[in-house]
């Protein structure tokens, strides 16, 4: 599974694409809005960081706007995956922006059912809404696995983008039923990073190792010898 970051944010692009984790990022009008500056420029920015798909959403209402409103966002960056919300609008503009080669990525999906539809429209990305399903009270891991049933089972090559993403168990879950993608805050991702035993087991290994000052003494010269070496 492919890991996204969900945000508006250069900086926690800057952030979290130093970890070498991530392959690609999706925005939304509502993490736009909270950003100062101009929204063109941050999804460029934002491209040039994670060298993958980032999905840039419509606004408009209607079918046209949509696709005249998705052309000029992909125009943006060759990396821009245009967002579509689910709808019946929404649908039509995703096969027209499909059918002229431009990737799609149908977010708002909640059901199986929205799910097939996404991917008959030709959208190369479904996004399917964990945190959203859970605070209504229903059961987000059981939604996306009969979504991610479904799509397979009936032959659709979409991707599955887990979003909606709200702690870490929603990405294991995300990779355990097999989605393509979970796209996640930078909140999370650094949530990711922690185990108490990891830090304990680090401090002990740097522990031991201080214990014998002649083994730091000799890594360090071995390292100095391969960077001699490297820059003659
Ligand atoms: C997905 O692409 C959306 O931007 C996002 O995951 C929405 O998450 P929220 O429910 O936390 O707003």
């Amino acid at each position: 599974m492919r890991l996204f970051i969900d945000t508006g944010s250069v900086a926690e692009v800057e952030e979290i694409a130093a970890w070498g984790v991530l392959s690609g990022a999706t925005t939304n009008p509502s993490l736009l809005a909270k950003e100062d500056g101009d929204p063109g420029e941050i999804v460029q920015r934002i491209c040039e960081l994670v060298r993958g798909p980032v999905s840039a959403e419509v606004v408009s209402q209607e079918v046209q706007g949509m696709i005249d409103e998705g052309r000029a966002l992909r125009e943006l960056h060759e990396h821009v995956t245009v967002k579509v919300p689910f709808c019946e609008r929404g649908l039509a503009a995703t096969r027209a922006l499909t059918d002229d080669g431009i990737p799609v990525n149908m977010t708002l999906v909640f059901s199986p059912t929205q799910a097939l539809l996404a991917a008959a429209s030709g959208a190369t990305y479904v996004s399917c809404f964990m945190g959203r399903l859970d605070d209504i009270s229903v059961d987000s891991t059981v939604v996306l696995e009969e979504i991610a049933d479904t799509l397979r089972a009936g032959g659709m090559t979409s991707e599955i983008i887990a979003a909606s993403v709200r702690h870490p168990e929603h990405v294991v879950a995300a990779a355990r039923i097999g989605c393509e993608i979970a796209t996640t805050p930078a909140k999370v991702l650094r949530q990711m990073l922690n185990h108490p035993l990891t830090e304990a087991g680090a401090e002990k290994f740097r522990q031991d190792w201080q214990s014998r000052p002649e083994f730091g003494a000799w890594l360090r010269e071995l390292t100095e010898k391969r960077l001699a070496a490297a820059g003659s």
